[in-house]
């Protein structure tokens, strides 16, 4: 079989390397490695593979301490050493900015980090004979017992309803830990109605609500309604369908970091766009004269305005509405924006510059969309900086803080 030199790692964590003249993406293979491939897709443009043998192994790798890292699609990075997987996230974003736009890629800084393992507070586990991750590159279901990415507590609760629930009504399950509270949340995703209650009686003892979803409801069926988080000085309540960033610990810091760019006066308005529960404007609510915030979820928006009045939260308004329905009808001489994947549509765009606020800190979680829109925004705002955050340890994924200035 012929040797592949692995020359770096793409923006999947995969390593790259030459095939017979072509790129060929090498799953779990390191830069500086030499492997032989097995199961080789030749997608005409490139080829992907798996590694075979390991000829020369990079001092760079560790062994996973998870022992289903090789075939479960939880984790992408476990066997490089995190201080590695730290700069390789960093280099990410500087390596897409700089081949992506004409921005200088100085204004990336040092990436963040604080917790390595156990930062989940949602996992979503597949159903079928088993439950648990998907495997990589496939639907099929890896049969484990343990993820290093959860808490004891869940793992426990995963062991519970992978053994004493009948898996053949569930399609999947979602459980929700409060880092703060320990307040715990099961959502089952059920095939079909069943007396789920007569299976739930060890479950009852570990987790604080239990709820249903079938034919497009969510049934709380035992416990509270919410789960209780917080953040700062603030409590949240969540819902199971709402929005909530997946590592508390970091989510904080993110948040101060946007407070700390966004440097506001008592007499700013803040515009808080694709707000969720409403956690980073009513956690930057004391230090504005007002805030608004955006959000489609319904579910999301009534329980911002739950967490605003627990709070005592008496300057935010939450609106209910795709923001590029409400755009051109609102105001702020600062703007949050914190969208999923997609980034910002044009019309969104188009509307922030026209609104012209002093600052706008962006938030996002995949930094080929954050490039696209920073090349749009740059016409009418300067980006000052950049900050990532290890939001997801062990995996290729990376958040960014954006601060942007209007010109
Ligand atoms: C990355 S989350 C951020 C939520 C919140 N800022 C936080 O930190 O928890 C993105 C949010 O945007 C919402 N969303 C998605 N598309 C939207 C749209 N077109 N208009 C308004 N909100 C949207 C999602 O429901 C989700 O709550």
């Amino acid at each position: 079989m012929q040797k592949i030199e692995i020359l770096k790692l793409d923006h999947n964590g995969r390593g790259i390397g030459k095939l017979n003249e072509k790129t060929i993406f090498v799953t779990n293979a390191l830069p500086g490695e030499v492997v032989t491939v097995k199961n080789i897709v030749d997608k005409k443009r490139y080829m992907e593979a798996d590694v075979d043998e390991i000829i020369e192994k990079s001092n760079l790798r560790v062994k996973p301490i998870c022992s289903y890292f090789y075939e479960c699609g939880g984790c992408d990075l476990m066997h490089l050493k995190y201080d590695e997987q730290k700069k390789y996230k960093e280099n990410k974003v500087k390596d897409i900015i700089k081949r992506f736009s004409d921005i200088d890629e100085s204004v990336v800084k040092e990436l963040k980090s604080f917790n390595e393992l156990e930062y989940r507070n949602k996992v979503t586990f597949h159903v079928k004979e088993t439950c648990g991750f998907y495997k990589k590159k496939s639907y099929e279901i890896v049969n484990m017992d343990k993820c290093f990415l959860i808490s004891n507590k869940m793992n426990k609760i995963f062991n519970i309803v992978k053994k004493e629930l009948p898996l053949e009504f569930i399609s999947t399950f979602v459980i929700r830990e409060s880092k703060r509270t320990n307040e715990v949340m099961l959502i089952f995703t059920l095939k079909k109605n069943f007396e789920i209650d007569d299976y739930l009686d060890n479950l009852k003892e570990k987790v604080t609500s239990i709820y249903t979803y079938f034919n497009g409801v969510y049934n709380c069926i035992f416990g509270k309604s919410y789960l209780h988080e917080q953040l700062q000085n603030f409590t949240f309540e969540v819902s199971p369908s709402a929005f909530f960033q997946v590592n508390t610990i970091v989510a904080e810091k993110m948040y101060l970091q946007a407070l700390n760019y966004l440097n506001p006066s008592k007499e700013d308005n803040l515009l808080d766009l694709y707000c969720g529960t409403g956690t980073i404007g009513i956690t930057i609510s004391p230090y504005v004269s007002k805030v608004i915030g955006v959000e489609i979820n319904s579910e999301a928006i009534k329980d911002a305005n739950r967490n605003k009045d627990n709070n005592g939260v008496n300057n935010v308004t939450f609106y209910a509405s795709k923001v590029s329905d409400i755009i051109d009808e609102v105001k702020g001489a600062l703007v949050i924006v914190d969208p999923p994947r997609a980034g910002l549509d044009k019309k969104t765009i188009s509307e922030i510059k026209k609104m012209k606020p002093k600052k706008l800190v962006y938030i996002s979680c995949d930094p080929m969309t954050l490039v696209r829109d920073l090349k749009d925004l740059t016409t009418d705002f300067e980006l000052v900086e950049i900050t990532p955050f290890d939001m997801f340890p062990q995996t290729s994924h990376v958040e960014c803080v954006c601060l942007l200035t209007i010109r």
